[in-house]
């Protein structure tokens, strides 16, 4: 706990409201040691547990990361066992030690194809954590930015085809209630590490404003002050949401 109380001292004056996180780099770091890549990905959720005390000390609100995309289906079974395996241990004893740590759970991401046993403890830590306020940590897991906008508008769709709405009734307010972050406020920063300065199709509708921040560091490498050297450089930009300077 020290190191925290230490940290938060140091720690930049104003906090945006929701970080997002792209953890990526797992695999390189392993690949530089010689290891296989899943013993990046276990770093990299120990990387995951140190931000995510570290936002809840510093009083950040919504803390969202990128544990699982669409996309990474496509990797060996043997990794994506692992990430699997990971994220089962990670919430079990998050459920486990929920009501010392008081941080709320939710997920955006199409669960139903994760394994029985991962849905279960996603759906405990959603319930069981769903009283507590501080921070909130949204796990995108099987998540897409795109398939996340299909889904909205499939399901807008078919309520027209219903009779329960007209098309000219869409907003954007209302679009945004049929994502899987309804009800968390768009992100202010989103972060990548490990040298790579793309999106990846993460939170694509919701980062329309999002101040973005790229870093060479590698996920298991980033740390508390890799988050206040982001934060520090969202603070010194100047955000218009396309108004004049
Ligand atoms: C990207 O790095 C990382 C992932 C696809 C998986 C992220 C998963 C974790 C950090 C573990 C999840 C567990 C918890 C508890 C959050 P990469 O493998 O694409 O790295 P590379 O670009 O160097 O190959």
């Amino acid at each position: 706990m020290a190191i925290f109380n230490k940290k938060r001292e140091a720690a930049p004056q104003n906090i945006p409201t929701h970080i997002a996180i792209i953890m990526d780099g797992n695999g390189r770091w392993a690949k530089k040691r010689g290891l296989p890549r899943q013993a990046g990905h276990k770093v990299g959720a120990e990387a995951f547990r140190t931000i995510a005390n570290y936002a809840k000390s510093i009083g950040l609100q919504y803390l969202t990361v990128y544990a699982f995309s669409t996309e990474n289906w496509k990797r060996s079974e043997e990794e994506v066992n692992a990430i699997m395996e990971l994220l089962e241990n990670y919430l079990r004893e998050a459920i486990r030690d929920m009501d010392k740590n008081r941080v709320r759970f939710c997920f955006f991401g199409d669960l139903t194809r994760l394994s029985p046993a991962l849905q279960a403890e996603a759906a405990e830590a959603v319930e069981r954590s769903r009283q507590y306020e501080g921070v909130q940590v949204n796990f995108c897991l099987n998540y897409g930015g795109r398939d996340e906008i299909l889904r909205a508008a499939r399901a807008f769709a078919a309520s027209c085809a219903a009779g329960e709405a007209k098309p000219e009734e869409l907003t954007e307010e209302r679009f945004s209630q049929l994502l899987w972050s309804a009800g968390v406020p768009d992100p202010d920063l989103v972060i990548r590490p490990s040298g790579e300065e793309r999106i990846s199709n993460f939170l694509l509708w919701q980062s329309a404003y999002a101040e973005y921040y790229f870093t060479d560091t590698l996920w298991p490498d980033f740390g508390p002050r890799d988050l206040d050297l982001a934060i520090e450089a969202y603070n010194k930009r100047s955000r218009r949401f396309g108004g004049a300077k």
